[in-house]
This record gives C-alpha cells, sequence and structure tokens, in this order.
C-alpha cells in the first residue's frame, strides 16, 4: 500500500517519528509490525506499529544500518512524500487477553495460601485467611523497543486497565516518547544508565527501577533489546516479550526469522511472533 506522508519529525539525531496516512478500516494491534520498502533495497524493512489513530499510522524507528539511514535521508529532505508498506504482520501483544484475566476477576487475584493450600488458587470465601491482591499490566520498554508499547498502553486503557510503564534508556541524552505516553494519563518511570544532568529518572537499568512492583502481582509486556528481555525473564511471573531476528519475506514462507522455542521447536518471530509468552524462547540462543 502506498501511504502518504502526513509528518516527519526528527525526535532526536537518529530516531524518526514518520506518520502516514491509512485506509480508516486498516486495523492493526499494539506488537504488530508493517515492512516498509525502501528505494534501492530489495527487502523490506520490518517495523513496529507505534500508533493506529483514525486515519493515521505512526511509525518511530532509528537509523540502525544502510536501509533505515536511507529512509530517514529521504523523508527527511522530502524527497519521498509516500511509503510502500505492507502488513500488518505478526501476533502482538494479546492485551485483551490480559484486560479480559484483569477485569475477569474484578482485578483481584488471591495470593497462594502455605502449607497444605499451597497450589491451590483460594476462592472469594477464603478472603479472611489470604491476602488480597490486585494483578496489573506493566509495560516495559528499552530503547528503540518502546514505540510498540505506546499502542499497547493505548489499548489498555480503552479496556479499562490503567498499566504503569517503565522505560529505558542508554543515557539520559537518549530519552524519547516520555511526553507522549503521560499525555494518555499513565504514569512513566524512566530509568536512564548514564546521566549528564539532574533529571526525574532512575540511575541504573529498567529493572532497577522495576524494585517496587511485586512481580507476582504482575502481567507483564515488554520490548526492547536482548539483555533486557532477559532480565525481565528472570523478573517475571507472566507476561509477554517481543522479540526480533532478521527478516527477509516478513511474512512465513523462508524461515528466515526462526528462532528456537526452550522446547527446541522453531517457530517463526515474523509470524509466529513478534510476541512470545515469558518463558516460551530459548534466550541462550543468538539474536540480533
Ligand atoms: C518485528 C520487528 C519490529 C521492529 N520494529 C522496529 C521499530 O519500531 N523501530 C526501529 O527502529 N526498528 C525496528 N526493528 C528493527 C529494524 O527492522 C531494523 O533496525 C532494520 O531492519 C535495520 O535495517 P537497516 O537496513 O538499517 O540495517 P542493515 O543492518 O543494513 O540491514 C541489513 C538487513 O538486516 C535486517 N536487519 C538488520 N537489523 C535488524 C533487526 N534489528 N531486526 C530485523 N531485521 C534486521 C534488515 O531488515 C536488512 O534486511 C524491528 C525489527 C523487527 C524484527
Ligand atoms: S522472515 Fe520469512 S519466515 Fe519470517
Amino acid at each position: 500500500m502506498k501511504s502518504q506522508v502526513i509528518s516527519v519529525r526528527e525526535i532526536n539525531k537518529e530516531i524518526l517519528e514518520v506518520k502516514v496516512e491509512i485506509p480508516r478500516n486498516w486495523k492493526a494491534g499494539a506488537g504488530q509490525f508493517v515492512e516498509v520498502t525502501v528505494e534501492g533495497f530489495f527487502l523490506r524493512r520490518p517495523i513496529s506499529i507505534c500508533d493506529v489513530d483514525g486515519d493515521q499510522l505512526t511509525l518511530v524507528f532509528k537509523e540502525s544500518g544502510r536501509g533505515t539511514e536511507k529512509l530517514a535521508r529521504l523523508l527527511k529532505s522530502g524527497q519521498i512524500s509516500e511509503l510502500d508498506i505492507i502488513g500488518p504482520f505478526g501476533n502482538g501483544f494479546p492485551i485483551d487477553e490480559i484486560a479480559a484475566l484483569i477485569n475477569g476477576t474484578n482485578g483481584r487475584v488471591y495470593q497462594e495460601s502455605q502449607g497444605d493450600h499451597k497450589n491451590q488458587r483460594n476462592s472469594v470465601d477464603d478472603q479472611d485467611s489470604t491476602q488480597l491482591t490486585t494483578k496489573k499490566l506493566v509495560l516495559v520498554g528499552g530503547g528503540i523497543g518502546i514505540p510498540p508499547l505506546y499502542q499497547a498502553a493505548k489499548e489498555a486503557l480503552e479496556l479499562g486497565l490503567t498499566p504503569s510503564i517503565y522505560l529505558g534508556f542508554n543515557s539520559d541524552g537518549d530519552v524519547f516518547y516520555i511526553d507522549e505516553f503521560k499525555k494518555l494519563g499513565v504514569d512513566v518511570v524512566t530509568a536512564v544508565m548514564k546521566q549528564s544532568m539532574e533529571g526525574s529518572w532512575v540511575l541504573g537499568s529498567v529493572i532497577d527501577a522495576l524494585t517496587s512492583e511485586d512481580p507476582r502481582q504482575i502481567i507483564v509486556c515488554g520490548c526492547g533489546p536482548i539483555g533486557m528481555l532477559s532480565a525481565l525473564e528472570k523478573w517475571g511471573h507472566q507476561g509477554y516479550l517481543s522479540f526480533e531476528s532478521r527478516m527477509a519475506c516478513g511474512y512465513g514462507i523462508c524461515m528466515g526469522c526462526a528462532v528456537k522455542q526452550t522446547d527446541g521447536k522453531m517457530v517463526r518471530v515474523c509470524k509466529e511472533g513478534p510476541v512470545f509468552k515469558l518463558g516460551q524462547i530459548d534466550l541462550q540462543q543468538r539474536f540480533i
């Protein structure tokens, strides 16, 4: 599909936000992606859905290599007025299922009691003897893994959830999209590994910033570098992670993007993923 460019914004020196026109009936969910043609390159580049709003699609991408650098140059200089996009592809974050789970228990889960009942979920009648806790959605993003969580936050809010957002960056100079999240009305905690000025952020990794949260009470959705995903996998009890893999066809034919699951079976990041359940993917293998 040829999509008219509506706006191009340089978020910082290497990250670009581009808004394009889409048909009103074009639907895509958080964590899904499109494949974008870059003139002169045979393979399309996968970019996540950042936001779908009426007839506007927002993509946010980093100049990471020759293809994305060229795309950014063409957009910034106004040499192209439309993007050639196909998609959406893949399975995204199942925000509706998460909302059903959380709302279905009226936001309450019952902490497992000790001793004989250790493996039994307690009923509402047991409230006196067990502690009622609220299960909530936490979205964790790192670097250029952050854009798909914007759409995830929007979908969650539409379904009556109030997600907490944790965003991690290498340095305070890299911070982006915080205001966009805040405008949605969600709580955002920012973590930076290095800081050059004072700011309202946690100094450390995004996992360090999660210390006030109890992972047993959380459904986590994460997108970011593999180190962050590995740390989230250790931290989390329930949730979903979005993975990257080098892609060729982008829609399930070539097997170029296949990764190994923990049960040894191979799955395609472009087709069965990019979002997988916590614990589903073998993190010992080499990723991009
Ligand atoms: C599902 C998915 C969603 C993504 N969403 C975003 C996003 O929202 N914003 C963003 O900035 N980046 C995103 N990426 C990464 C983005 O696709 C790569 O940065 C981009 O393809 C690099 O292309 P290049 O030509 O600049 O780099 P080069 O290194 O020159 O690319 C050479 C080839 O390798 C492939 N490749 C290189 N790095 C990656 C990578 N990380 N993932 C997949 N293929 C890669 C390229 O597509 C190309 O075919 C996503 C990747 C995947 C798999
Ligand atoms: S990129 Fe071809 S099967 Fe996934």
